[in-house]
């Protein structure tokens, strides 16, 4: 438990050693799940809970501050790793009410079968007294789930984005002191959680941008104390231009698509294009869907299983799909035995992709100089087509 401004106390549990989130998303550095508690002079907001699997840490940092009476329980989100606790909390300290908008409060009779009359709806910028402290809720939808809102503490100019500007990252430090560590966590999480809702993203900047915030004090990872910092990087990474980069993901089974990957990452290397070169049999997926955040050109190596895509490039493309990611360009490279349409089915599986294909490249068998030929040329035209965008220095 940490004190983050007079009267405002970080309650929530540090999980160091969580390595998977949904069962999907790698968290190498664990996370926590902040909770935030407001003592004003007449009532006590507790903002968000923990994962249910760290309520005693809540719970025991409740009493050692000897909170003995919470008015409010702000939910922020129906998320189990932000509400699950609400139920424990509710049952220690009853006269409590959960204050949410009324989706987010349905989401919770629905995922933790709160009863509906333990609740208090507020609108968009509705204001709750607590005395001297005032909350202001903001809705901030689809940061990443509809129901989503923040709070702005009026007087100390604080504002509660839940997940927004959140980072998968435990540590003691309460603050964003260490900020290469800090943005690279952040930009994870944008990347995993946020990238497929730039738009209203954008649209949340905007509206947040009428605030006056000093500190961010979001629900994953550490506070900002320097809010712009936080702040330009996600204007940067929703809006900023793609960079002179090919993500080059690939599977090799017997080394014919691993030699034309090498050839071809040299290839644009030559070029002055950056590469990001990613083998999905053992690569961290997170770190491949950062490199996704920035990239023009994102090209699939595959060799053909029986007559389709190596299931794991299937599954990076899937998950690429689903990111939605600004890239602008796409191909493949790979090879085959004896047929199939390796290359279709991945053309068909990054359908949500606003990109342009280039010609991919398909060898039959171990690659030979025709093939190493139009490797070449393939990245010749990723650097035309990155020059049209004026990216290349
Ligand atoms: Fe951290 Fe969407 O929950």
């Amino acid at each position: 438990m940490q004190q983050l401004k007079q009267n405002i106390y970080q309650v929530g549990a540090i999980d160091w050693d969580r390595r998977l989130f949904d069962e999907l998303i790698p968290l190498p550095d664990g996370t926590s799940y902040n909770a935030y508690l407001i003592k004003g002079s007449e009532k006590t907001a507790l903002l968000d809970t923990v994962d249910p699997t760290k309520t005693e840490v809540l719970i025991d940092n409740l009493v050692r501050l000897g909170v003995n009476r919470i008015d409010y329980i702000i939910a922020h989100h129906a998320e189990q790793d932000h509400s699950g606790s609400i139920p424990d909390i509710l049952a220690l300290y009853p006269d409590a009410k959960v204050v949410t908008n009324t989706k987010c409060k349905n989401m919770l009779i629905d995922l933790l079968g709160i009863s509906s009359d333990k609740f208090i709806t507020v609108e968009d910028n509705q204001k709750l007294s607590l005395g001297d402290k005032t909350l202001q809720f903001v809705y901030i939808p689809w940061v990443h789930w509809p129901e989503t809102i923040g709070t702005y503490l009026q007087e100390d100019k604080v504002f509660f984005p839940c997940d927004f500007f959140g980072s998968h990252l435990a540590t003691s430090s309460l603050f964003a002191d260490d900020k290469c560590v800090v943005y690279e966590s952040a930009k994870r999480y944008y990347a995993e959680i946020m990238m497929p809702f730039r738009a209203q993203i954008r649209k949340n900047l905007e509206k947040i941008s009428e605030l006056q915030i000093e500190i961010i004090a979001p629900s994953h990872g550490p506070v900002y104390g320097e809010p712009e910092f936080i702040i330009d990087a996600y204007r940067d990474w929703v809006d900023g231009p793609v960079k002179n980069e090919v993500v080059l993901a690939f599977i090799s089974m017997h080394g014919s698509t691993r030699k034309m990957v090498e050839h071809f990452a040299g290839s644009l290397i030559d070029r002055g294009i950056t590469v990001r070169q990613f083998n999905l049999s053992v690569t961290d997926i997170g770190k491949l869907a950062i490199s996704l955040v920035d990239a023009a050109t994102i090209v699939l190596g595959c060799p053909t299983v029986l007559t389709g895509a190596h299931p794991k490039v299937a599954y990076a493309c899937v998950l690429a799909n689903a990111l939605r990611p600004k890239t602008k360009f796409a191909s493949i490279i790979g090879s085959y035995g004896w047929g199939g349409k390796m290359a279709e089915q991945i053309k068909g599986l990054i359908g949500n992709l606003k990109v342009e294909f280039l010609e991919p490249v398909i060898a039959k068998g171990y690659p030979k100089e025709d093939d190493f030929t139009a490797l070449d040329k393939l990245a010749e035209n990723i650097l035309a087509k990155h020059r049209e965008l004026q990216i290349v220095n």
